[in-house]
């Protein structure tokens, strides 16, 4: 899946769509796990960004990209394609 809903505002910050690998977390977790506590299950219905991720919501909610369990979210290039290198 392809998150681009933000897409001015990932341009000015210098980083591009994000690719979310579905497949691969639904190897690593239960479906329930995201569906519906942190994630609505429908595409684009979740009001998703950066701010959100850092205050502990949807990507960056405990446990998530926000512990030793998976790497972290200043990592941005592990999500985001086409980040500028300074
Ligand atoms: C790690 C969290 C996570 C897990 C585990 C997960 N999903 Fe999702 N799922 C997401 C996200 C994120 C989206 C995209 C939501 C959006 O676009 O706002 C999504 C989207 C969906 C959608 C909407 C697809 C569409 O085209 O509208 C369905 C249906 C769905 N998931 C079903 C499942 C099922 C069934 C499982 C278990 C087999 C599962 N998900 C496991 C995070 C997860
Ligand atoms: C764990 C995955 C992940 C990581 C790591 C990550 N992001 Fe994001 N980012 C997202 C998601 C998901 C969105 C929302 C996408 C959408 O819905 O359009 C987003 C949105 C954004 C946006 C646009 C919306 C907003 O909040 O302005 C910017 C800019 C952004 N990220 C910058 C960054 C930067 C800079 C980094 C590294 C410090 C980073 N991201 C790391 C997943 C991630």
């Amino acid at each position: 899946m392809v998150f681009d809903d933000k897409l001015d505002s990932m341009k000015e910050a210098g980083v591009g769509p994000v690719v979310f690998p579905h497949t691969r977390h639904e190897e690593l977790y239960q479906c329930e796990e995201c569906h519906p506590s942190i994630f609505k299950d429908k595409r684009g219905a979740n009001d998703m960004s950066m701010k959100a991720n850092m205050d502990g919501q949807f990507c960056g909610t405990p446990a998530c990209h926000d512990s030793i369990g998976a790497f972290p979210l200043y990592m941005c290039n592990k999500c985001h394609t086409n980040v500028k290198q300074p």
